[in-house]
């Protein structure tokens, strides 16, 4: 059944892989850039059609996921190297039984959030996860075709510890004290509920491969509010667990394997050696490390990837070395296009502590772009990359 729905094969050419490649782990001829959130309420033509269409109906129609997708890429023509599929990390705790609803000025809101392990016998059993997130295919596989090969199109899904925290807290919090609660009172419980939203994760990845997602992201949002010791018990497992789950059913169904992204936000500084082995192709930075230091870091904890610096490594080289994404604080963005210019100058130049000319690197911000920001400020922030970038990668 998942085989028939393996779309790959009929959709146009790509004719901007430059983000594939960087993800590989290659030199590029200047970094590709493409930016969290970038399809939302900063835009105004996202803000227009919100008001006509409640945020999850927009997510579960495809037609609507296609448009607010595609929005970025018709306002930043030639200037995004990837569009990221409209949708939320909370549609997962939907597909397993709970109600979540997106409130305005208040975000997400789960009317009847996990109280305690006991409630977990109120999540679905039995997760179809095609039938219950087939609309996200369906967009995805739409957008690709209407992409017409223009840039990649990027799926994602939150990692589990992210998601057990709203499950539990019921929407956003300050310090997490809830769920965190129950890693300390419930730990086995709580890791039967990390394994089975992990599952989930690695099928919907699986799925959204399949319906045309050419790189995925995993999103840990909240990894920062745990200590080292429980990020390592309670988050980085599940990452590990989805990241091989989903490369092995890939290779299963003869489905080609596509860069997958690990976002493990504040957890940097503690655990990015362990994060760089999490067999991920991508580490997504935050904006409290330093690229250059990021980037030896990295590679003296892969040292068979890091040994290719790889010009021209096959597509599906096994042991490419690990490329780095992002991250610009998103608050930069509120600065003049000067301070804008100066910032990414200081993020790219290695003689500044920045990514450098290397290559195995995609321009991001540390974190998503907030909804006050002018679109020109973006505008800038793109340009800026692409000319500064360019120039650093050919020296
Ligand atoms: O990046 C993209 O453009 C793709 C779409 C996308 C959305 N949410 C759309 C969205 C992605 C990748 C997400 C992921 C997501 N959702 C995360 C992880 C990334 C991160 O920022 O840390 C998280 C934690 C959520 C949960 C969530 N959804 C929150 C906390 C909120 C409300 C606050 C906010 O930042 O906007 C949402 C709502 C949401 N998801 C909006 C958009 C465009 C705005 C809601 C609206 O239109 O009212």
């Amino acid at each position: 059944k998942q085989d028939e729905m393996c779309k790959t094969g009929q959709f146009p050419g790509l004719r901007n892989d430059l983000i594939l490649r960087a993800a590989r782990g290659q030199h590029t001829e200047r970094a590709p850039v493409w930016i969290m959130r970038q399809a939302g309420r900063y835009l105004p033509e996202f803000r227009k059609l919100r008001e006509s269409h409640d945020f999850f109906t927009c997510c579960r129609t495809p037609s609507l996921a296609c448009e607010i997708t595609l929005q970025p890429i018709r306002r930043y023509s030639g200037l995004l190297d990837a569009a990221i599929i409209f949708s939320d990390i909370l549609v997962v705790p939907q597909a397993m039984g709970l109600e979540v609803e997106m409130l305005p000025q208040k975000g997400p809101h789960f009317p009847d959030p996990l109280e305690t392990p006991k409630d977990m016998d109120r999540l679905h059993k039995k997760i179809d996860v095609n039938k219950e997130l087939g609309y996200v295919y369906e967009a995805i596989t739409m957008t690709r075709k209407e992409l017409a090969g223009e840039v990649p199109l990027i799926g994602f899904c939150g990692a589990p510890w992210t998601l057990m925290a709203y499950m539990i807290e019921g929407g956003g919090s300050k310090g997490f004290e809830k769920a965190k609660r129950w890693l300390f009172d419930y730990p086995e419980e709580s890791k039967v509920l990390l394994q089975k939203i992990a599952d989930v994760c690695a099928d919907f990845l699986v799925g959204q491969v399949k319906a045309g997602a050419q790189m995925v992201q995993v999103f840990d949002s909240w990894a920062g509010e745990l200590s080292p010791a429980n990020f390592r018990t309670f988050s980085l497992p599940y990452l590990r667990s989805i990241a091989s789950t989903v490369n092995e059913r890939l290779a299963c169904s003869s489905t080609a394997c596509v860069p997958m992204i690990i976002f493990a936000k504040g957890a940097l500084g503690h655990s990015l050696p362990e994060i760089s082995r999490a067999g991920y192709d991508v580490v997504a930075l935050d904006w409290t490390v330093e690229p250059a230091v990021a980037r030896r870091v990295v590679d003296l904890a892969t040292p068979g990837s890091a040994a290719k610096i790889s010009k021209g490594a096959a597509d599906n080289e096994a042991a490419h070395r690990i490329a780095l994404q992002g991250n610009m604080d998103p608050s930069v963005l509120y600065a003049s296009k000067e301070a804008i210019e100066k910032e990414v100058e200081r993020m790219l130049r290695s003689k500044k502590g920045g990514f450098g000319g290397e290559g195995a690197y995609i321009a991001n911000l540390g974190h998503g772009i907030t909804p006050g920001v002018d679109p020109e400020n973006l505008k800038a922030y793109l340009k800026a990359i692409h000319r500064i970038s360019r120039e650093i990668n050919s020296e």
